[in-house]
């Protein structure tokens, strides 16, 4: 080929190459980010879940941030169906136990994902005294109350109302207790609201009111397996808890009313462990509760938001953090599942699958006067706040 030829169709080849390369821009510029704007946008979308044996309609929210994080939400029992979170390489997998269909969560459900009230955790004998007179509680766990009694609010309907704030979607949801619920004093009006933030943070913000003298003591159910539920193991993931010391629990789980120290016993979680490195130690208190079911007594400093516990599952990277304003909270190691429940991804939760990290007054409150008071006085807004925040390690 003479050499001007030559020249002249390489030319045309890098003409081609830079057109090429142009209309490759072009087109990822037209095209990628307005993909990229739709998936980050946050949303909040509804659709039909099941129907309750009374015929009402349950729904499910799905929650998405602009980072791609899901939370599912049903309306009965106020239920956080699922929690997709992305691992350290940007995997994602639903982190929450629970089921995919209502009658599930309606004959078998161990508080899967719940709001628990009115009395999150247990009440003795399921028997209190408030403003001089006696209520008893049906007793639901041996002979004790626990979340709130036979139907608490983990089996109630809740109205929803979805919302967009500040670039954050949420789900605010409220239910009304009439008085005599349950066995419980006065009319408590209860509001829970669920935020999902663009930082993958998921805000629960409680409040409630009362026309009589109450206790009212609520809580989120979650049991989280960080691998991926039905994964089966928990056990390796570590756990730290900012607390020096805990309600040691007699045989059947309710607080002796003794504040003891953690320190010394295989219950201290001050720094990192991992769930299983001591949970089949000989120890009275991991023997009454078939591992760890007890209240910590969070070490806090002053009011408001403060870190209580932190969960990290070193084969995910993924990392959970609990942040609240609470007294205490209650580490369940799931020692009741028992490999007989079906979960959302078809797998059989095998005991200790999955835990929980129950933000709370201190279990049986309203039977020790040493304990911070959960009485709630028509007036008064009971108010709290528990934020579940994801992250990963590097
Ligand atoms: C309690 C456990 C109980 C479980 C039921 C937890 O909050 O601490 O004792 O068995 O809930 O799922």
């Amino acid at each position: 080929m003479p050499s001007r030829t030559r020249a002249r169709s390489t030319l045309a080849a890098a003409v081609r190459l830079v057109l090429a390369a142009v209309v490759t821009m072009a087109l990822s510029l037209a095209v990628v980010p307005q993909a990229q704007a739709a998936a980050a946008k946050p949303s909040i979308t509804k659709k039909y879940f099941g129907t309750m044996p009374d015929g009402k309609k349950i729904d499910i929210y799905t929650l998405r941030n602009s980072r791609g994080m899901r939370v599912n939400i049903l309306t009965y029992g106020g239920i956080i169906q699922s929690i997709d979170v992305p691992d350290k390489r940007g995997k994602f997998a639903n982190v929450a136990l629970g089921f995919d269909n209502l009658p599930d969560y309606v004959n078998k459900s161990l508080y899967f994902g719940a709001i628990i009230g009115r009395y999150a955790n247990r009440i003795a004998k399921g028997r209190f005294s408030v403003a001089g007179k006696t209520y008893q509680l049906p007793v639901n766990d041996g002979p004790n109350s626990l979340h709130g009694g036979t139907k608490g609010f983990d089996k109630r309907v809740w109205a929803a109302h979805p919302f967009n704030r500040h670039g954050s979607v949420g789900l605010e949801l409220t239910y009304t207790s009439p008085n005599g619920e349950e066995n419980y004093p006065g009319t408590l009006r209860t509001k829970v609201v669920y935020t999902l933030t663009n930082d993958n943070k998921i805000r629960m913000d409680y409040s409630a009111t009362t026309d009589r003298t109450t206790v009212v003591n609520l809580t989120n159910h979650t049991y989280f397996n960080l691998h991926g539920e039905g994964d089966g193991r928990i056990l390796d993931q570590r756990l730290q808890i900012n607390a020096s010391r805990y309600t040691p629990i007699d045989k059947t789980l309710i607080p002796t009313g003794q504040i003891a120290r953690l320190s010394g016993t295989p219950l201290d979680f001050r720094r990192p462990t991992t769930i299983g490195a001591r949970i089949n130690r000989k120890n009275q208190q991991l023997e009454r509760a078939g591992g760890y079911d007890h209240n910590y007594v969070l070490d806090r400093h002053g009011r408001g938001l403060q870190l209580a516990a932190k969960a990290v599952d070193p084969r995910s990277g993924r990392v959970l953090e609990v942040i609240t304003d609470q007294p205490g909270l209650q580490f369940y190691s799931g020692n009741f599942l028992d490999g007989t429940l079906r979960g959302t991804g078809g797998h059989l939760y095998q005991k200790r699958s999955g835990f929980t990290l129950e933000s709370q007054h201190y279990p049986d409150s309203p039977n020790h006067k040493n304990f911070p008071s959960t009485v709630l006085r028509p007036g008064d807004t009971y108010r709290t706040t528990t934020i579940y925040a994801f992250s990963t390690t590097r």
